[in-house]
């Protein structure tokens, strides 16, 4: 068979062809280890890495869980992605009931960031600094406990932290991402992002954009994602399809998976893939799988989507067979 990241490193200008990981699917040996293997150049953690996770109390850890995700990459030659370090819905309990002054809720935000990146600095090449910092509506900044509680520049500060952290661990080669999602439908928040992304820039504390591309099979339309995706290139960042599904069943009108949606999910994930690999090398960096079968998709039980019913979003059914989106990702190539 054709292997996803076979034929995508053998690509004149190659990217990393990611998947979401939850740590218990990484066990040796296992059918799902051996997809990974197979298919994959790249993990980010679906959930394990995010702050609520690795952060139990001011300046406790618990490390055991991230670290198998990052080992597991390391060990295997798969690029470790770092999603997230700064999230409004992954704030753990003792930080949003912190009592402390909001300088303080700063430095507890700051330790964070410098402690996380220093224990995987030189094993995780890139991280997702700050997560969905603008609002869904009239493209305001999403008023979030970061906002409220370190003001406007609470951004720049969490990049800068994550930066002088990493080049004072030596790693003068991590890339810093912010990441958001609907930028591509939704054109006052896309302009909000490129506001935070310029912003960053001036600073020089960015190395690239993470478009999430929670998608489904009638949105976003080809042109609206080359758009949002060239006003990237244009800026010379790395881009990083994310958090790539494409849902067939966001209405819930369908009971069963149609082989008229099969066949238009194939098409859209053959448009995501060319659209991705039509981008100028120095663009690139990974098109990113959010989850391999689609029993295990985050999308029918997640809040954010209000999504009601059923769906089959990803690459591989629950039997670990291949898709037809898994051939028309082969044909994007
Ligand atoms: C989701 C995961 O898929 C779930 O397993 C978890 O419970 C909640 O988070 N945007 C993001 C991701 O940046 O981190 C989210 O992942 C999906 C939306």
């Amino acid at each position: 068979p054709t292997f996803l990241k076979v034929k995508a490193n053998k690509l004149a200008n190659p990217f990393f062809v990611g998947m979401a990981v939850k740590a218990f699917q990484l066990t040796n040996g296992s059918q799902y280890d051996i997809i990974l293997k197979n298919e994959f150049s790249s993990i980010s953690a679906e959930y394990e890495m995010k702050m609520d996770q690795i952060s139990t109390a001011s300046g406790v850890y618990n490390w055991t869980v991230a670290d198998k995700i990052v080992a597991y990459g390391n060990a295997n030659n798969i690029n470790v992605h770092g999603h997230a370090l700064v999230w409004h819905n992954s704030v753990p309990e003792w930080l949003k009931n912190y009592a402390g002054t909001d300088a303080e809720f700063a430095l507890e935000v700051k330790k964070y960031i410098t402690d996380v990146v220093t224990h995987y600095a030189g094993k995780v090449k890139s991280w997702d600094v700050v997560n969905e910092a603008a609002d869904d509506n009239g493209g305001t900044m999403r008023n979030t406990i970061f906002l409220q509680r370190m003001g406007p520049n609470y951004i720049k500060d969490c990049f800068q932290w994550a930066r002088n952290a990493a080049n004072a661990a030596g790693d003068t080669n991590l890339l810093l991402f912010y990441n958001d999602y609907a930028t591509s439908t939704n054109i006052p928040k896309q302009n909000r992002v490129f506001s935070i992304v310029d912003d960053l820039k001036a600073s020089n504390l960015i190395n690239g954009l993470g478009y999430q591309m929670h998608n489904t099979y009638l949105s976003p339309t080809k042109a609206q994602i080359e758009t949002d995706l060239n006003k990237a290139v244009a800026k010379g960042l790395r881009i990083h399809v994310s958090e790539l599904d494409i849902q067939v069943n966001q209405f819930n009108d369908i009971s069963t998976f149609t082989n008229e949606r099969r066949l238009a999910q194939k098409a859209k994930y053959k448009e995501m893939v060319q659209i991705y690999n039509a981008l100028p090398a120095a663009n690139k960096y990974a098109l990113t799988i959010w989850g391999m079968k689609d029993n295990e998709s985050w999308i029918p039980y997640s809040t954010e989507l209000n999504h009601v019913g059923n769906d089959w979003p990803l690459l591989y059914d629950a039997n670990f067979t291949i898709k037809s989106a898994h051939t028309g990702f082969l044909e994007g190539l």
